[in-house]
């Protein structure tokens, strides 16, 4: 089949930091689907596996964890779906990724693809959909339809993770959201998406607070550049606040929330996968409740940038663009 990977941790300027390849059909454990991909989505966890995760000699690895396609062939365990049903799934951190004609999938962390959206419009969706609703739902602990009264704030309102937590946020909950963007086109974007205020992270952030009269608030989703904001986020947040950190901050000062009594939370949405919790079906469960969701109209694709077919040239593009740390929603990439 064909697939795109990598043989070596190399700068994305490099021409072979992504290359095109011949991979064999994977064959589907007992509980998997095999699933021919359609559309894949591209997230920051690609480029960090590829110039971060050394390989074995010899080894190509297969990159990509947000996928839409349909079933192929289901393994003897599986229950929930059947050859020629379409879905879309984020996959394991410890399997090979998306970004091949075929994939092996756990079915307990896949959900059935939104109908009303095309492959492309929902490959954007699973990695960060599941991310924003696990910070938001079990790790902040918010209750559905709950929030009245309070603030959330989230920062990098228009990335991948934030597109999809700002409509979470607003359409399942009663948060006023505050979302922080700098450009006018990520001001719009967070804006479109349900954002009741936007401030600039580029500019001192309490003071933008205390200028749209909420200068504390109980709620952050520290999504990006966290070890830079943390003394403001632990400066903004209420007494007993919470604050849910996804990104990978080399130092942070936690002591700065013990006068507070804040608590610091992590969000990392390949845990249930990686050590297969007894909790993990919880992924499948969260996507098809998103997929009802987008088919009554209550939430929105958050796809940003259709870069083209799937090879290695496009995907080149792609990781180079989310490596800029520019993206307004999610890149996708879709046939082969
Ligand atoms: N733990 C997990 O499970 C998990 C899951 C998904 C992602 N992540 C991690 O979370 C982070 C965010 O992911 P993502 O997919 O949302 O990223 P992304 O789509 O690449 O985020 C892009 C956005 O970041 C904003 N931004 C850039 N520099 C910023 C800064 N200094 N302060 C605040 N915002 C800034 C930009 O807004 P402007 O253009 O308006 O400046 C842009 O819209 C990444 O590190 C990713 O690896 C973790």
């Amino acid at each position: 089949m064909k697939a795109v990977g990598h043989r070596a941790n190399l700068p994305i300027t490099d021409p072979n930091a992504l290359i095109d390849f011949d991979a064999p059909k994977p064959a589907p454990g007992p509980r998997d689907l095999l699933v021919r991909v359609a559309a894949v989505a591209i997230n920051p966890v690609d480029w960090k596996v590829r110039t971060r995760f050394p390989l074995p000699a010899g080894e190509t690895r297969i990159l990509g964890w947000d996928a839409c396609g349909t079933v192929e062939a289901a393994g003897a365990g599986v229950r929930r779906f059947r050859p020629g049903d379409q879905v879309y799934y984020a996959g394991s951190l410890v399997r090979p990724g998306s970004n091949a004609e075929f994939q092996a999938v756990d079915e307990r962390i896949v959900g059935r693809k939104p109908k009303s959206l095309s492959v492309a419009e929902a490959a954007a969706l699973p990695l960060t959909t599941i991310t924003a609703w696990e910070l938001l739902f079990d790790r902040l602990g918010v209750v559905r339809g709950g929030g009245r009264g309070q603030s959330l704030l989230v920062v990098g309102g228009a990335g991948g993770v934030g597109s999809i937590l700002i409509q979470l946020a607003r359409e399942l909950t009663q948060l006023t959201i505050i979302a922080t963007a700098s450009r006018p086109e990520t001001i719009q974007w967070c804006q479109q998406f349900g954002a009741h205020k936007v401030i600039d992270h580029t500019k001192p952030m309490a003071d933008q607070q205390k200028t749209i009269g909420i200068s504390q608030v109980e709620l952050i989703a520290a999504l990006t550049e966290t070890e830079q904001h943390f003394p403001v986020l632990a400066d903004v947040l209420k007494p007993q606040g919470r604050i849910c950190v996804i990104d990978d901050p080399k130092a942070i000062d936690v002591n700065l929330l013990k006068r507070k009594s804040a608590s610091l939370h992590w969000e990392f949405m390949f845990t249930r996968s990686m050590f297969e919790t007894a909790d993990i079906e919880a992924q499948a469960t969260l996507l098809d409740e998103v997929s009802a969701l987008v088919d009554a109209g209550r939430l929105r694709t958050t796809l940003g940038d259709h870069y083209g077919a799937i090879n290695a040239t496009n995907l080149r593009r792609a990781h180079a663009f989310i490596e800029s740390g520019k993206a307004k929603g999610k890149v996708v990439l879709e046939g082969f």
